[in-house]
């Protein structure tokens, strides 16, 4: 090889070893394990007794709810609901409660997501609200149905225009190729259905029906007060404490 040839590929190895250094680089992550131990909060809330808990956990529900809008914590009524598929494997995501009429939670989400999928095969569910804020907690699980349409459609018609094309543009948990692809769908919608879409026939609300109901709240020394609510045969709920 002449003298020139081997400068020019010495250059080019050279150039190639330090990019990859880049790129390694820039896939490293970076170790937090210090700083995670580190993250320490003391939680100091007045003690929560049992005479404290009203006899009916959905009007505890309520009242902590309020405490929680109230104390403005950032969208109170969000809570993470879990489903599992029908290999078993749980999965979580947020969605918003949006009605507690009958003793029922329900939410509303696209009836051909992911989600959905799961509660057609296994229609139980978990609803976790974190009001780290207030060093509460409340999770509540039972079987779940999907709420009659006119309810869907009433909850539907109330709400934005934009919200309602949204639920027309986005064919929720499918892959989609680009942003500009559901642009151009949610543009397509507003276009065919103008001002009054009707609820799309895939969209609707789904209820929680609740079996336990624990709510927690932080204390001194990781001595936190937990107390877990279950529905009797008999309908009537039973209050125990537990363990924190
Ligand atoms: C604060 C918040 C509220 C949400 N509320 C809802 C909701 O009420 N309904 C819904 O379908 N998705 C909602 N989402 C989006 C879901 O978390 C989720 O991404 C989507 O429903 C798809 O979930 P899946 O593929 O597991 O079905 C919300 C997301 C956030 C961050």
């Amino acid at each position: 090889m002449n003298p020139f040839a081997r400068l020019l590929s010495l250059k080019v190895e050279l150039f190639s070893i330090a990019n990859k250094q880049l790129r390694e680089e820039s896939l490293k992550v970076t170790d937090l394990t210090q700083q995670l131990q580190d993250m320490r909060e003391e939680y100091d809330g007045v003690p929560l007794r049992k005479s404290d808990l009203n006899e009916c956990p959905l009007a505890q529900f309520s009242a902590w709810l309020l405490d929680a809008q109230q104390a403005k914590v950032a969208d109170p009524n969000a809570c993470s609901l879990s489903t599992v598929d029908e290999s078993g494997a749980p999965m979580a995501r947020a969605v918003l409660l949006k009605g507690l009429e009958a003793g029922k939670f329900s939410f509303y989400t696209n009836y051909k997501s992911r989600k959905a999928k799961h509660l057609e095969v296994n229609p139980k569910a978990t609803m976790h609200f974190p009001w780290f804020s207030l060093e509460r907690q409340v999770v509540v699980s039972g079987s779940v149905q999907k709420v009659p349409v006119d309810q869907s459609e009433e909850y539907f018609n109330s709400r934005p225009l934009m919200s309602r094309l949204g639920a027309w543009a986005s064919q929720q948990s499918e892959v989609l190729d680009s942003r500009e692809t559901l642009e151009k769908a949610f543009l397509k919608a507003r276009e065919k259905l103008g001002e009054e879409p009707a609820k799309p026939s895939h969209w609707g609300g789904f209820a929680l029906n609740p079996h336990s109901i624990e709510f927690w709240q932080g204390g001194p020394n990781r001595l936190h007060d937990r107390f877990i609510y279950t529905q009797q045969a008999n309908k009537k709920w039973l209050l125990k404490r537990f363990y924190p």
